[in-house]
């Protein structure tokens, strides 16, 4: 498949090939691309990114048909169907997908439809009657939490569907693989789909340091973006435009040493091994070494970063700030050293986390629409899915995922949605980043724009994305080499 490579020198090799190659899994038929449009919709190898794929409604269909119908996708946490009956919805365009946590304790999926007249089953999470069965709103059709039609009523008036006809064994709804990774339950709506882990791979190594399965969701945000849904996961897939669209952290923040990484289908950026590690302002700022302030910029990280460190860590950065390093070693490291104890002292299985793990983060895209950062102990994951025929908009999930302390009660999942984003306080950093998923949306849209030219080093993982999706979209077609 596609890949780039990431050189000592920090540029960026990129490994070209047809789309499609050692990716396709069955027959396609051909799309109707009359007039060509398709062909000229492919992202560009130079980076150049046709708008169209952000603005065009085919462009939607499309993804829809070979992208959105095919891909391993997350639909919720394992925590959310934690219960015998418990039962979550996940929507994709016009697909509805339950999973559920059978009787048995194994977690089903299948498609959310009434075999009678098609109605939907439930709408969001639900849990089971008390007979461990939905009911279909509307005639009353009983189902098993496998799919299988326990009760059509009054089954006699049916043909075939009669008390001990054959036809009743038969009657299922469809069922959607699903599988479990880190604690997300994934579905995919092709039964020939490779095996989540072949999708996954090299994730599950790369993060299983950092316990996900063990921690919780403490939040699920709803929202819906005035943006195409790749421009809501481009916002959080590099680090390019902190200079320009969050300049008041640069003072703590050096964006420079930043290193991106693909990944399989996959790809990830931060401080990455060989980025350099040092307390310092962005060099964009210009500021002499001998005016830079360690301990400002440290109390900065740890205070501004809610979401990677804990309220106690503050007094432990005063504390070092004040006492200073213990010889033979930097501030940062001196820092790291006690955040790792401070974290495994609640607990936290810390043992396969260097040290400089303890202060970077792990920006994480996972193909084809998860995006966000993970912390020893945390993470924040932004999941943006398509308004069905709207490619002007999409919906905007944020959760938060905490590793739960053991000595406490178990916390209660807040599930908060906003018709009108504007209506919740999201902070100074993603507020500036929501702002610009419209600036760039808005922008598209004048006569006066063709599409995005990507910074081949700095914004290869969306690159990545739109190589990753075309696979899809484009796979085994007849025009390309097989
Ligand atoms: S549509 Fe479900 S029972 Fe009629
Ligand atoms: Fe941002």
């Amino acid at each position: 498949m596609t890949g780039a490579h990431q050189e000592s020198n920090g540029r960026i090799r990129l490994r070209l090939e047809p789309p499609g190659q050692g990716s396709a899994r069955h027959y396609i038929p051909p799309v109707d691309d009359a007039g060509g449009r398709f062909e000229a919709w492919r992202v560009h190898d130079d980076g150049f990114v046709p708008k169209e794929r952000y603005l065009s409604p085919e462009f939607l269909g499309l993804e829809h048909e070979r992208l959105w119908s095919r891909v391993w996708q997350i639909a919720c946490r394992e925590e959310e169907v934690a219960t015998p009956g418990d039962v979550v919805e996940h929507s994709i365009g016009d697909e509805s997908v339950l999973v559920t946590r059978d009787l048995d304790g194994g977690i089903r999926a299948f498609h959310n439809v009434c075999l009678h007249r098609g109605a939907r089953l439930v709408d969001g999470c639900t849990h089971a009657g008390a007979d461990g069965t939905l009911r279909c709103p509307f005639h009353a059709w009983r189902y098993a939490l496998d799919g299988r039609c326990v009760e059509v009523v009054d089954a006699e008036d049916f043909p075939g569907l009669g008390p001990g006809s054959a036809g009743r064994a038969d009657l299922r709804i469809p069922p959607v693989r699903a599988e479990a990774w880190a604690g997300f339950v994934f579905v995919n709506l092709d039964p020939d789909a490779e095996p989540l882990a072949d999708f996954l791979d090299p994730l599950p190594a790369l993060l299983a340091p950092f316990h996900l399965e063990q921690m919780r969701l403490r939040a699920v945000l709803s929202t819906e973006l005035p943006g195409n849904w790749k421009a809501a996961v481009d916002a959080f897939n590099e680090a390019y435009h902190v200079q320009g669209g969050h300049a008041q952290v640069l003072g703590i923040v050096d964006d420079v040493s930043i290193r991106y990484e693909v990944l399989g289908r996959h790809a990830h950026y931060g401080r990455l091994p060989g980025a350099r590690r040092v307390l310092r302002p962005s060099p964009r700022l210009g500021i002499a070494d001998a005016d830079i302030d360690e301990g400002a910029i440290l109390t900065g990280m740890v205070a501004g970063l809610g979401g990677a460190f804990l309220r106690e860590e503050r007094e432990m950065v005063a504390e070092l700030v004040a006492a200073g390093p213990p010889p033979g070693t930097t501030l940062l490291e001196a820092y790291q050293e006690r955040r790792r104890a401070f974290l495994a002292a609640r607990g936290l299985d810390v043992t396969g986390l260097t040290l400089d793990q303890m202060t970077s983060v792990e920006d994480l895209y996972l193909f084809p629409n998860v995006v966000g950062p993970i912390y020893p102990g945390s993470a924040i994951l932004f999941r943006a899915r398509p308004v069905p025929g709207d490619p002007n908009r999409c919906f905007h999930d944020t959760w938060v995922l905490e590793w739960p302390d053991p000595a406490a009660a178990p916390k209660p999942v807040t599930r908060r949605t906003f018709s009108d984003w504007r209506d919740h306080d999201w902070g100074e950093l993603t507020t500036q980043d929501y702002e610009n998923i419209e600036r760039v949306q808005r922008g598209m849209r004048s006569s006066g724009s063709r599409g995005l030219r990507l910074n081949p080093r700095q914004e290869i993982n969306l690159w990545h994305m739109h190589r990753g999706i075309d696979e899809y979209l484009f796979a085994h077609d007849p025009m390309e080499p097989a």
